[in-house]
């Protein structure tokens, strides 16, 4: 999906050099959120919903139905937050209550996955081939009996090491699968999950990291240093799609992923993480019994800001998470995307998306206060997501 990504980062930067045409000293004011908004909707639409879209450059277009519901989506509602977490499904069924997402905006979203199927039937046969989500879930098919057979005590996930992550299901020999081919209700829901878990999260990292790099200067110098050095030998936009230029920022660039380490370390745009017990005897930890299908609350933005494991917790320091120094790292303490077999999905997506951002908007612009720019963020209150 790199050539898709690069595609909305191109869209991004001729938005952001025609914002600076014609202004003294090439220097102009942006609201980085609504412009970042804007670059991670183009990046999910085309990934996951097949949609050209172009959220920045279209800003005059402020009916286009795809942006207004990516932003209504998350108009979170206090009282239906309340009534889902409460009640029995069968109560919110009566109340006609099925997601905590604005329903006009997530009936949008099923209309607009169903028509993107509809076109993919009538492609089927032609020579026409994509290369994204919708089309990686029609080609692909799911195991019926993968879960029953699967020998959890085999299971491993890790995501303390990103990138080599290692996520497996061993089942067990003798194991013969039957597959079926995922129903278009399965692509419907995901395609729906991945834009709602995907634009949001990204888009507050990417603005929270260039909010901390105009504050410290000197953080953006050294990841500026670091970016040019490494990729000197980058100049066209050609150099700039080959693999080796994927390579050295997704994987070469110590400095770029401590920095985007740190952000999501003071700000987990997923501020709780949550578990049931599964367990028939419950479970006991510090003395405390938790019986089976108790809910468990994990605060990752409160274990993060645990000076016993980040000292000066409200400080910005991405050289915590340079290589030489993950040895003081204590395991569980950093969970942005989770833990565990169902961490994050989308961990390395989000990683690249952000990664390929930075490395080319850094290398083209700098990033500075305003008088007007708050000395520390603020968030919606009474939002599942630090937002
Ligand atoms: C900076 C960006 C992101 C952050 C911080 C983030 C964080 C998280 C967290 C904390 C969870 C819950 C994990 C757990 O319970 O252990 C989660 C789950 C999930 N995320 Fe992300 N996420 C991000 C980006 C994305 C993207 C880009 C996608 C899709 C393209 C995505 C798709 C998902 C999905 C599908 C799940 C549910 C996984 C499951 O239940 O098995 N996320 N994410």
């Amino acid at each position: 999906m790199y050539p898709l990504m690069d595609r909305c980062i191109m869209k991004l930067v001729n938005y952001l050099d025609q914002q600076t045409i014609g202004v003294s000293g090439e220097e102009a004011v942006i609201d980085p959120k609504a412009v970042i908004i804007g670059f991670t909707i183009d990046v999910i639409a085309c990934t996951s919903f097949a949609t050209e879209t172009d959220t920045n450059g279209d800003r005059t277009n402020a009916n286009d139905p795809l942006l207004k519901h990516s932003e209504t989506i998350f108009a979170f509602n206090g009282f239906k937050i309340a009534a889902v977490f409460a009640l029995p499904r069968r109560v919110l069924n009566l109340l006609n209550i099925t997601t905590w997402f604005d329903q006009n905006s997530f009936d949008y979203f099923i209309n607009l996955t169903k028509q993107i199927l509809q076109q993919r039937k009538l492609e089927e046969g032609t020579s026409t081939k994509r290369n994204d989500f919708v089309q990686l879930m029609v080609d692909s098919f799911v195991y019926d009996d993968a879960l029953q057979n699967t020998d959890y005590s085999k299971l491993t996930a890790s995501a303390n090491e990103d990138f080599s992550e290692t996520k497996s299901l061993e089942t067990s020999d003798s194991f013969q699968p039957t597959k079926h081919k995922l129903s278009e209700d399965d692509i419907i829901a995901q395609s729906i999950l991945f834009f709602a878990a995907g634009f949001e999260t990204t888009a507050s990292t990417l603005t929270n990291c260039l909010f901390e790099l105009a504050k410290y200067p000197d953080v953006q110098n050294k990841l500026f240093e670091e970016l040019n050095s490494n990729l000197a030998d980058f100049l066209t936009d050609e150099a700039m799609t080959s693999q080796e230029y994927f390579e050295i920022v997704v994987n070469g660039s110590p400095y770029l992923d401590a920095t985007i380490k740190e952000t999501l370390r003071r700000y987990p745009p997923a501020i709780r993480i949550e578990r049931r017990i599964t367990s028939e005897k419950g479970y006991t930890i510090s003395g405390v019994h938790l019986p089976k299908d108790t809910l468990i609350e994990i605060s990752a933005y409160a274990v993060h800001h645990d000076s016993e494991y980040f000292p000066e917790p409200f400080v910005f320091k991405p050289e915590r998470f340079l290589p030489e120094n993950r040895q003081n790292l204590k395991p569980y303490s950093y969970i942005p995307f989770g833990q565990g077999p169902r961490n994050c999905i989308g961990m390395r997506f989000a990683y690249q998306e952000i990664k390929l951002f930075l490395a080319k908007v850094i290398r083209r612009y700098r990033f500075s206060t305003t008088p007007n720019t708050p000395q520390k963020l603020s968030f919606k209150p009474g939002s599942l997501l630090l937002n």
